[in-house]
């Protein structure tokens, strides 16, 4: 018998069987020959995948107790330091860091697809002034899947090339037509003389033709990009792996991720922050605050505080907060950083915190550097989405290639009712249910 097996026994039954130990992990399915007296097989019970490897991949490796984050191997800290954006995209799709011209041909791909159709802006206008930035970011990514078609055939690789150089070129276009929808602006076209950020911010900020960057906080955003670009099966990542495992077409698998990425728990925690620290509103009320997520009388969890996977700290988070301290040099200090790191400090040394092992995760200070650069709170998540399209976009290609992955239908335990007869409670029995309607 392989040293590389687990042996168990069923007491139900008194038999013992062998399960192959791969890659540090079980199949699941081999537990279905465990079987009960009915010849039940055995099912393995994970709501929320606490323990469940969903695919094998070679894009991300996290390892959560040493706080190790990589790319395709690189570790995040030389990435963000060195790399730019559509490097990381590329190093995140193809698995190398591009040579000079490989990295030509990519952003000169990117650069030609930038443009959207002029209906998309129709489409936009039809938004309420005030919709929130992701409800339409999601809409209209999953609308881009009706004017491209082509892109339901997913089984040709050089088509599913185009199609991610189309996502990856258009939705910093959509976000910033979305930022100027919430403020009655007339809609910035792309300019292709600027790099990827670049053209971004302008399209973003430019008014009346001009627009000047800081190549600071350019480059900052650039590196918030970077690390935001993948993390392994997160949640917004498994819903688009288990909708792409649909063979739905890339458009729309991307926009199940946005709706995933929306919510408070997962990337809309950047937001949460600041709506947070505004709440507080002083540093003096930091201590009752404190008391008061861990009371539940505050309504909220320590927003920015806590991850799934990283249990002594968030390498990305590291990086961000020496991010804020540059460019707070820049643009000043701001009154809710103070209260951030009041915040910080007291939950570090609060025995709740740190028996629950919870550390500032990514989003605890992105939302202030993003409010330095004028992005407003209900945007912060858009930027998030920006940049983990491409990691969405590289775990698509992998599930795509993988022979082991199907369409994606986990199991359940069924805890309702046993059968029982059909007995109306409706005072006025459903006209065509009655015995003399169906005789007809
Ligand atoms: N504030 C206060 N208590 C917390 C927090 C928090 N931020 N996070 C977890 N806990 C407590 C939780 O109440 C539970 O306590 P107990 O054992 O007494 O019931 C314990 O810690 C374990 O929590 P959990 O919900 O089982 O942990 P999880 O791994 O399922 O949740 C999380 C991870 C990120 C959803 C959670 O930590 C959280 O809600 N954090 C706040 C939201 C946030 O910042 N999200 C951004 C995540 S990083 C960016 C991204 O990738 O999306």
């Amino acid at each position: 018998m392989s040293a590389e097996s687990l042996t168990v026994v069923d007491n139900r039954t008194g038999v013992e069987y062998t399960l192959p130990i791969v890659d540090g992990a079980i199949n699941a399915t081999g537990l279905g020959q465990i079987k009960d007296a009915d010849g039940a097989g055995l099912l393995s019970y994970d709501p929320a995948f606490l323990n469940t490897a969903s695919c094998r991949s070679e894009i991300t490796y996290i390892d959560g107790d040493a706080g190790i984050l990589r790319y395709r191997g690189y570790p995040i800290e030389q990435v963000a330091e060195q790399a730019g954006f559509l490097e990381t995209a590329y190093l995140l799709f193809e698995g190398e860091l591009p040579t000079d011209e490989q990295l030509q041909k990519w952003t000169d791909d990117v650069r030609v697809h930038t443009y959207v159709h002029t209906n998309i802006e129709e489409f936009l206008a039809g938004f309420r002034y005030d919709a929130h930035p992701m409800g339409m970011l999601l809409g209209a990514v999953g609308a881009l899947s009706t004017f491209y078609p082509d892109a339901k055939d997913i089984s040709d690789p050089e088509n599913r090339y185009l199609q991610r150089v189309r996502l990856v070129a258009k939705l910093p276009t959509i976000a910033a037509f979305i930022f100027r929808h919430n403020r009655g602006l007339p809609y910035v076209l792309p300019r292709n003389d600027l790099d990827y950020v670049g053209n971004f911010v302008n399209m973003t900020f430019e008014i009346g033709g001009r627009h000047e960057p800081n190549p600071v906080l350019q480059r900052a955003l650039e590196i918030l990009f970077i690390l935001h670009a993948d993390h392994e099966q997160n949640c917004s990542t498994s819903a688009v792996r288990s909708v792409g495992s649909s063979n739905v077409d890339p458009f729309s698998a991307v926009s199940a991720g946005i709706a995933a990425l929306y919510g408070p728990l997962h990337g809309g925690a950047n937001e949460a922050v600041l709506r947070m620290l505004d709440e507080i509103g002083d540093v003096s009320n930091v201590p009752a605050f404190i008391e008061g997520v861990k009371d539940g009388s505050a309504g909220t969890r320590l927003m920015g505080f806590g991850h799934r996977v990283y249990k002594s700290y968030d390498p990305r988070a590291k990086i961000v907060k020496a991010l804020a301290d540059e460019v707070f040099k820049q643009v000043g200090m701001d009154k809710d950083l103070e209260i951030a790191l009041k915040l910080e400090e007291a939950a570090l040394n609060d025995e709740y915190f740190i028996s629950r092992k919870l550390y500032p995760n990514v989003d605890f200070y992105t939302g202030l550097i993003y409010r330095s650069m004028a992005f407003p709170t209900d945007f912060f998540t858009v930027l998030f989405a920006v940049a983990r399209t491409s990691g969405w976009l590289a775990q698509w290609e992998e599930l795509l290639n993988d022979k082991e992955q199907k369409i994606a239908r986990p199991r359940q335990i069924y805890v309702g009712y046993g059968e029982r007869p059909y007995t109306s409670q409706l005072t006025n029995q459903f006209p065509s249910a009655k015995k003399d309607a169906i005789r007809k």
